[in-house]
């Protein structure tokens, strides 16, 4: 029977047992000190009670010593807890070089999933095992958190920014994928599954569900939003060049220089006169979230991403791009990359 009662859900990922640690680690230190108090307060309730109507209790003008301990011991416990968690923290920060990228959107009341090599889904998460996988986040209305319970990671999914949560999952296995803000009528409806699968059966995963790459996808978004009038492969372009940025750094009209990362491309198409490239004027209009929807700049932030030497299309071309066939949009034989 108590066999049965778990309190925890399974540790699936490579961050799940240290973070149990650290929270058994503080559940037990305040357990601990919890119970001293209760006891001792119970204890002295008994020992140093009114025993005479007319009792006065002694004069007491303190002790240095036992300030001292009982100020001391706790900061020293104190700082453990933030030592320990900061530490985990920013070991988990950053995700490493070699984790995927899958792009999130949430939504009243569903997540919608992209993979890189354009498979869709709804409130369902693929992902091999034992390998890191990084979700950018972003919501196309109000506040949502996407929570694994069994993966010990939590990240809000908010408006009009973009967020990232990493993690790497340790077994195949089917788990919990939850909204941990609310967000409406249908906010408790809004859960889904991961399902972590091992190398070959994701692979087969993603070959089932081929569809238009996300970067193809975003190539056309590119020429439909009309991108390509400014920042077209054209010698007279009014805009920079958008091939081989990714993870460069740029001069700015103001002097300054810039990392060319996701904030970067998302600030420049959200607010594109906050960072102006040097040597151009700030001309371009923003594209609003009614404009381009979250999952649309998404799909072009993969395009700027992967756009090497003659990925950018010139002005003249307003067909779709030549990897798709156009009576179709499916992806021609044999050219799904
Ligand atoms: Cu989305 Cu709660």
């Amino acid at each position: 029977m108590l066999a049965q009662i778990r309190l925890f859900p399974e540790q699936a990922s490579t961050i799940a047992a240290e973070i149990d640690n650290l929270y058994s680690f503080i559940v037990g230190i305040t357990v601990a000190i919890s119970a001293v108090t209760a006891v001792l307060l119970i204890y002295f309730a008994i020992r140093y009670r009114r025993r005479r109507v007319d009792e006065v209790g002694p004069v007491i003008h303190g002790s240095m010593a036992l300030e001292l301990v009982w100020t001391g011991i706790p900061l020293l416990i104190v700082l453990v807890m933030f030592g320990w968690s900061a530490s985990l923290f920013f070991g988990y920060a950053i995700a490493p070089a070699d984790a995927i990228d899958i792009y999130v959107t949430g939504r009243q009341w569903m997540w919608k999933v992209q993979h890189p090599d354009g498979q869709r889904e709804i409130n369902e998460l693929h992902v091999p095992v034992n390998q890191p996988v990084r979700l950018l986040l972003t919501s196309e209305d109000v506040i949502h958190s996407f929570f694994v319970p069994e993966f010990r990671v939590k990240q809000d999914a908010l408006p009009g920014r973009y967020t990232t949560l990493w993690f790497q999952a340790t077994k195949p296995g089917v788990y919990h994928l939850l909204c941990t803000e609310y967000c409406g009528t249908d906010h408790s409806l809004m859960v889904g599954k991961v399902i972590v699968g091992d190398a070959a059966s994701h692979q087969q995963w993603l070959s089932s569900k081929a569809d238009l790459s996300l970067a193809l996808r975003g190539r056309q978004l590119f020429l439909k939003f009309q991108c390509v009038s400014c920042h077209g492969a054209d010698a007279d372009a009014r805009g920079p060049r958008l091939e081989n940025l990714y993870r460069t750094r740029r001069p700015l009209a103001d002097g300054s220089s810039v990392n060319v990362d996701e904030s970067y491309y998302i600030e420049s198409i959200r607010n594109p006169r906050a960072k102006v490239a040097a040597g151009y004027q700030p001309i371009m209009p923003p594209f609003t979230d009614d404009q381009m929807k979250p999952d649309e700049l998404l799909a072009v932030l993969a395009f700027l991403k992967s756009a090497k030497s003659g990925d950018i299309p010139s002005r003249n071309e307003q067909a779709s791009p030549p990897a798709v066939d156009p009576s179709t949009g499916k992806p021609k034989e044999g050219e799904n990359k």
